[in-house]
């Protein structure tokens, strides 16, 4: 089973990985966790020039990129994995750059779309979590963690990070729009409820699931 995270940046997402991980785990599922963009040497490579703050790119650059980074994944690793059995669980997969590069930077969804279809190999995720936070709300978190001042913009956040509190408006309302199109798929999920209670929404939407597909 493929299992996918969302959601903006302080959402909690991580966390929930790590929660649904060691559940799944308990059951005798064998799980790979792992996160976008990153997870092969060359996927590695990619995130620290996506994310590295003084690097200059282009929306159309930073979506092959990040695209690039996917291809990689899916093939060396996800696919893989999923082949021998075991679950995955991806925080972050194409519903983040649907989001972040076509609802936050303004690229074309259809040319997007055919991108998404040609990096994930056609992949589409069983099951995707998306943790709905209003931008000001991650940002408070993030700065409250580090114990810094609140601002939108500083140098201690990566490249993505300092895009600004409208683009964040506007790649939170992408996701709402991308949830509205695949209901059967996302489940919304509130980030300010607690750890455990998101938790618990998680695992009855998998048990649903699972008892579905039998
Ligand atoms: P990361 O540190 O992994 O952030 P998070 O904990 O929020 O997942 O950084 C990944 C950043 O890249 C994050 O700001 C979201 C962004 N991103 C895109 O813009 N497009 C994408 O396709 C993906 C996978 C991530």
């Amino acid at each position: 089973m493929l299992i996918t995270f969302e959601g903006i940046d302080g959402a909690g997402k991580s966390t929930q990985v790590m929660k649904l991980k060691r559940h799944l785990q308990e059951r005798g599922r064998e799980v790979l966790a792992l996160r976008e963009p990153g997870g092969t040497p060359v996927a590695e490579q990619i995130r620290e020039l996506l994310l590295e703050s003084r690097n200059d790119i282009t929306p159309a650059g930073e979506l092959l990129l990040f695209s690039a980074s996917r291809a990689e994944l899916v093939q060396q690793v996800i696919q893989p994995a999923l082949e021998h059995g075991s679950d995955v669980i991806l925080d972050r997969f194409y519903d983040s750059t649907t989001a972040y590069q076509g609802y936050g930077r303004g690229l074309d969804l259809g040319m997007l779309a055919e991108i998404n279809r040609i990096a994930s190999c056609g992949l589409v995720p069983d099951i995707t979590f998306y943790l709905d936070l209003m931008p000001e709300d991650a940002l408070m978190r993030k700065f409250s963690e580090k114990s810094l001042p609140l601002a939108f913009e500083s140098e201690e956040l990566d490249r993505m990070e300092n895009s600004g509190l409208d683009f964040y408006r506007r790649v939170r309302d992408g996701y709402h729009k991308i949830g509205g199109e695949n209901p059967e798929r996302i489940v919304m999920i509130d980030a300010l409820l607690s750890p455990a209670e998101i938790n618990r929404k998680i695992t009855e939407s998998l048990d649903a699931l699972c008892a579905k597909a039998h």
